[in-house]
């Protein structure tokens, strides 16, 4: 599937800051530990959708393949810190994920859009971020690896747009990604002392 089809819609509220990629760039082994468990969490997250959802096959035709391609990329991940001795350890998790997912409203099908929207957000910051890591990074493996990854991810969030525009009116969706992209941004406006994928 292309993702051309996403370009018109503008997800993110703000860049990232100089400071996040200097602090990133900085600390390489924090943040590929941080990442596998980021793409380990976006293959979650698809799943836990069809869970919600067991009777939606639209759904489960789209996040099924997702879920497992989110599961390569840690693969992937896991298999360069395994080659260059970093071990899998738990991080402490910055006030992002819990601050979005605080944001989804309770009742359906309000529930399923703020779902979509903001797992589409998370996408296409971790997007915007990759883009940054591939231009700036030192390291040409890291360089190869975020660059390889970036165009899964625009297709990702690309998915999640096309799964709320099957259910949804436009307008009513440019709204409410305004309201969520704009608190997006205000949760990355004070840098997480540890190097984070989204902080
Ligand atoms: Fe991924
Ligand atoms: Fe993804």
């Amino acid at each position: 599937m292309s993702g051309a089809a996403v370009t018109p819609i503008r997800w993110l509220a703000a860049p990232s800051s100089e400071a996040w990629l200097q602090q990133a760039i900085a600390h390489p082994a924090e943040l590929l530990i941080d990442h596998a468990h980021c793409e380990r969490k976006a293959a979650g997250a698809a799943l836990q959708l069809m869970f919600r959802y067991p009777s939606s096959e639209d759904l489960a035709a789209v996040l099924s393949p997702l879920a497992q391609e989110e599961l390569e990329h840690f693969d992937r991940v896991l298999a360069l810190l395994q080659r260059r001795g970093i071990a899998l350890r738990p991080l402490p998790a910055p006030p992002y994920g819990a601050g979005l997912t605080k944001e989804i409203r309770r009742e359906e099908p309000l529930r399923q859009l703020d779902s979509f929207l903001v797992a589409g957000l998370i996408e296409a910051r971790s997007h915007e971020r990759m883009a940054l890591l591939t231009q700036h990074h030192p390291d040409p493996e890291l360089r190869q690896l975020y660059g390889d990854l970036l165009a899964s991810e625009a297709r990702h969030f690309g998915l999640y747009w096309r799964l709320c525009e099957s259910r949804w009116p436009r307008p009513l969706l440019i709204e409410r990604l305004e309201q969520l992209a704009a608190l997006e941004a205000k949760l990355l406006e004070n840098l997480w002392p540890e190097p984070r994928f989204h902080s």
